[in-house]
C-alpha cells in the first residue's frame, strides 16, 4: 500500500484526512481500537499491506497477505444510542459494492450482498467487514468499521478455498488496491453523512435490497439453539432481515448471534 497513492487519490472530506498507513500490523480493527483509546478522531483510518493476525466475525481468522489486498478500518464516534450501531455494517457493504463498480471492471459479474455484510460474486466472498463498538459510561464510545476486500489474492488456504474469491479472480485482470480504497472510503462517507441525517437506512434500501443475493431465496436462521427456514425478502429499515417462514409469518432477523446461510450452501 502506497500513502502517497491513497492520499493523493482521497477525495473524502473529513474519513481519513488522519490516516495510517501500515506495511505490517496484527490486525487494523486492534490498530484503530487502540488509537481510539488514545483519543484518535472521528474518520480515523487505518490501512494496512498485510495483517498478522487479521480478525473475521465469529472469532474466524482472516486471511490477510501482503501486497494482495485492502484490509482497511474506520474509526467513528458517533453520538446515538447502541442499537444504531449495526446499522453501519450494512452501509460498510454498500460502499465496497460502489467501490467494486466503480472500477468499471469489464467482463464478470457485478458483487452482490449476502446480508447483512458480504460481498459475494457467483457465489463466492470477495469481502468481508467486521464492527466493533467501545462503550463508555453507557454510550458508544467509537465504532470501528473494519473492511477486507479481496483483491488481487489469487489462492486461499485451507477450507476458504472453495468459498473466497477475488477481483483478480472474477475479473480477469489485476486491479488498484489504492484506488479501491480510496473509493471505498468516499463512497461510506457519502452514505454514513447521510445516514447521521435521517437515523435509518430507509434511504439505502432499494440500493442495498437489489444487491441482496438472499432476496426471494429460501434461507437457513441460524439462532443460538434454533435452526429454521424460509424466504427471504428484504430488509426493514433498521437493517433487520425480512424473513417469511413456512408458517407465513413475517420474522425480522437481526445480526448479531444470528447467521443466514442459503440451504443449498453459503449463499
Ligand atoms: C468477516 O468475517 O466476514 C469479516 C472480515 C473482516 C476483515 C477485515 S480486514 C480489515 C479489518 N481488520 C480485521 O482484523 N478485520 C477486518
Amino acid at each position: 500500500m502506497r500513502e502517497q497513492e491513497i492520499v493523493s487519490r482521497l477525495e473524502t472530506k473529513w474519513i481519513g484526512r488522519e490516516i495510517l498507513v501500515l506495511d505490517e500490523v496484527d490486525s487494523t480493527n486492534v490498530r484503530a481500537k487502540e488509537e481510539a483509546a488514545g483519543g484518535a478522531e472521528d474518520g480515523f483510518v487505518v490501512l494496512a499491506d498485510c495483517q498478522t493476525a487479521g480478525r473475521g466475525r465469529r472469532g474466524r481468522q482472516w486471511s490477510s497477505p501482503a501486497g494482495e489486498n485492502v484490509y482497511v478500518t474506520v474509526l467513528l464516534r458517533p453520538d446515538f444510542e447502541v442499537d444504531k450501531a449495526p446499522m453501519i455494517t450494512l452501509l460498510a457493504a454498500c460502499a465496497a459494492a460502489r467501490a467494486v463498480r466503480n472500477l468499471e471492471l469489464k467482463g464478470a459479474r457485478m458483487p452482490l450482498i449476502k446480508w447483512p455484510n458480504d460481498l459475494v460474486i457467483g457465489g463466492k466472498k470477495i469481502c468481508g467487514i467486521l464492527t466493533e463498538m467501545g462503550m463508555k459510561n453507557g454510550k458508544v464510545d467509537y465504532v470501528v468499521v473494519g473492511t477486507g476486500i479481496n483483491c488481487n489474492q489469487m489462492r486461499f488456504p485451507g477450507e476458504i478455498e472453495q468459498k473466497a474469491s477475488s477481483l483478480k479472480l472474477e475479473y480477469g485482470y489485476e486491479v488498484n488496491r489504492e484506488a479501491v480504497a480510496a473509493s471505498f472510503l468516499k463512497e461510506f462517507e457519502d452514505l454514513y453523512e447521510e445516514f447521521l441525517k435521517v437515523n435509518s437506512l430507509a434511504f439505502v434500501r432499494e440500493e442495498y435490497e437489489a444487491l441482496l443475493v438472499n432476496k426471494g431465496r429460501k434461507v437457513c436462521v441460524l439462532e443460538p439453539g434454533k435452526e429454521w427456514t424460509g424466504e427471504a425478502l428484504g430488509i426493514t429499515d433498521t437493517g433487520e432481515l425480512i424473513v417469511k417462514n413456512e408458517a407465513g409469518e413475517f420474522c425480522e432477523v437481526a445480526s448479531g448471534e444470528v447467521s443466514v446461510r442459503g440451504v443449498y450452501g453459503y449463499v
